[in-house]
């Protein structure tokens, strides 16, 4: 069984610019798939419609064999797939970093001081933990994106959708967090990076999206 399994998805935005096109792809277990694909090919609108934040027009999206079309059945799944955004300003809105890390797994039900102690934790891993008390609209562009990806992994998700996970970061903070990245105990992921190096070491599959399809490349 595919983790996740997109058929023939046709999306427009309302401004009637067509972006994906009858377009497939298969997640199965363990896949780590590099989503190759010029600038304003469709890759972050993909990402967005297997969450269910854009929907498409025509096509199928079944997550862990369930067929998601309903908001209902999409909130079902958002809890065990993290998405980094590509902008780290979408993904970081609390007061403090803390505030941010700790929201999902509150959200998830745990109790504050479980959930404090796990945001503290996995700030610590991305050595990152002495941003704990800033404001995140202050960060600096790198420390943004690691703050970002705090918050993703501080709900322990099964799955991960990555947007360009190292941009933004210098050579040794990249190579930090494809560390994390490589030891977290994840299913599967789909990441999308520009960037050669964390191409090479963060892929053991590639796609190209290209006239809003993808080729396995
Ligand atoms: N809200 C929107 N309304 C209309 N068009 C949009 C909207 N968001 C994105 N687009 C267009 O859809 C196309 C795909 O955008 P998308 O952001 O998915 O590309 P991308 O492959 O992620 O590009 P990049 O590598 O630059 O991040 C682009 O032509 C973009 O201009
Ligand atoms: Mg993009």
């Amino acid at each position: 069984m595919a983790l996740i399994d997109l058929n023939g998805i046709s999306f427009a935005y309302p401004n009637g610019n067509l972006v994906l096109k009858g377009l497939s792809l298969r997640l199965e277990e363990g896949d780590k798939i590099g989503l190759l694909g010029e600038n304003g090919a469709g890759k972050t609108t993909l990402l967005h419609i297997i969450l269910g934040l854009l929907k498409p027009a025509k096509g199928e999206i079944t997550v862990f064999g369930k067929r998601c079309e309903t908001e209902q059945d999409f909130k079902k799944i958002r809890g065990a797939i993290g998405l980094l955004f590509q902008d780290s300003d979408d993904q970081l809105f609390c007061p403090t970093v803390l505030e941010d890390v700790a929201f999902g797994p509150l959200n998830m039900g745990m109790k504050r001081h479980e959930a404090t102690d796990r945001a503290e934790r996995t700030l610590d891993k991305l050595g990152i933990f002495h941003l704990r008390n800033r404001v995140p609209y202050q960060l600096s562009g790198g420390e943004k994106r690691l703050a970002s990806m705090a918050t993703i992994l501080s709900m322990r998700p099964k799955i991960l959708l990555l947007d360009e996970p190292t941009n933004g970061l210098d050579e040794k903070t990249g190579k930090r967090l494809i560390s994390v990245l490589q030891n977290y105990p994840v299913r599967a992921w789909i990441m999308i990076s520009q960037i050669q190096s964390t191409i090479e070491a963060m892929s053991n599959k590639y796609c190209q999206m290209n006239g809003g399809r993808i080729d396995l490349v």
